[in-house]
């Protein structure tokens, strides 16, 4: 069975516009987004995320390289492929006047879904905007907002969401609803793919992940995988007691005193599991109050691989 997307050697080069040269977005990449995952790409402002969503849209043309959606090859079929995405762009935009049922029910129509077949107040449903199906669209917040871009994107019952920065500008509540959303349309089938530059969002989502900078691909891999990379991570333990004397026991690990109670530990996940210093601290009968991890891992792989790049948003 083919893949959800094959991309080969991809290269984008915007040309030269009034005293803009030309800027080369995307330069050979190769991805493939296996059927049925959430796949994340993940990379800092200007990478080239956006370029590569909007090829796959049928919205840029590409300068070289081989792209295949679900099997059919971009060049060769551009009309199935746009049959087989459904792309939710970065920029929110449909007219304010038109109520959601109403546009759902016109884009339908450009995708030439039969009256029949249409889903809109189906896809409302999906994405709680049941209630708001006859409201002015313009009524709706920045959050509603985008959930609605999400129905719109599968008028056509895609087999493929593509969610360029799905949360941008979205409250923390919404941003889960969001990801509840995509979950729950990921477990009934649909292959997601979504570009962020929230680690947290690729972190909490994502079953693969590929970084990309400055037009590259820097890492492509599983996210625990990934998240392995990380060669150092802090844990702090807060104890019910005081810490008269820090145990030998736990010097390895460079023990830090934060206050009478807290303590500060760093360790090589690859040669430590959290769970040994858990049982190390145990062994001298203190008891643990509260355990955190203040790092998020990725954030560090994320900073390592894109380093270069000053920009990097985190
Ligand atoms: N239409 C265009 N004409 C010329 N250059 C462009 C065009 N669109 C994007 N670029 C340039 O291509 C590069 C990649 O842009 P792109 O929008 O793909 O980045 P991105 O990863 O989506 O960034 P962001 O996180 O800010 O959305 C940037 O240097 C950008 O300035
Ligand atoms: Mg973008």
């Amino acid at each position: 069975m083919s893949h959800a997307i094959e991309i080969k050697s991809l290269s984008k080069t915007y040309q030269p516009n009034g005293k803009s040269p030309p800027k080369q977005a995307l330069k050979s990449v190769d991805l493939t987004i296996p059927r049925g995952m959430i796949y994340g790409l993940l990379g800092p402002n200007g990478a080239g995320k956006s370029t590569l969503i909007n090829i796959l849209a049928g919205l840029v043309l590409k300068t070289d390289g081989h792209v295949k959606i679900w099997g059919t090859d971009l060049d060769e079929n551009p009309r199935q492929c746009r049959a087989n995405i459904g792309i939710v762009p970065q920029e929110l935009n449909f007219d304010p006047f038109f109520s959601p049922q109403k546009l759902l029910d016109i884009q339908a129509g450009l995708y030439g879904v039969p009256r029949a077949e249409r889903r809109s107040a189906e896809l409302l449903k999906l994405v709680g905007l049941e209630d708001k199906g006859h409201n002015f669209t313009r009524a709706l917040s920045g959050g509603m907002r985008r959930r609605l871009m999400i129905a719109k994107a599968m008028v056509h019952n895609p087999p493929i969401l593509v969610l360029d920065e799905p949360t941008a500008g979205v409250d923390i509540e919404l941003r889960r609803q969001l990801w509840d959303n995509v979950r729950e349309l990921n477990r009934q089938g649909m292959t997601v793919l979504l570009t962020t530059h929230y680690l947290e969002e690729a972190e909490e989502l994502c079953e693969r992940i590929a970084i990309i900078n400055g037009g590259e691909i820097v890492a492509d891999e599983e996210k625990e995988t990934l998240l392995a990379r990380v060669d150092r991570k802090e844990l702090t333990v807060t104890l019910s007691n005081e810490i008269s004397e820090i145990p030998k026991t736990l010097d390895r690990f460079t023990p830090r005193k934060d206050g009478q109670r807290t303590l500060t530990l760093t360790y090589a996940p690859k040669e430590t599991k959290a769970g040994e210093i858990i049982s190390l601290i145990q062994a001298q009968n203190w008891e643990i109050q509260d355990i955190s991890s203040n790092q998020s891992a990725l954030e560090d792989v994320f900073l390592q691989l894109t380093k270069s790049t000053a920009h990097a948003v985190i």
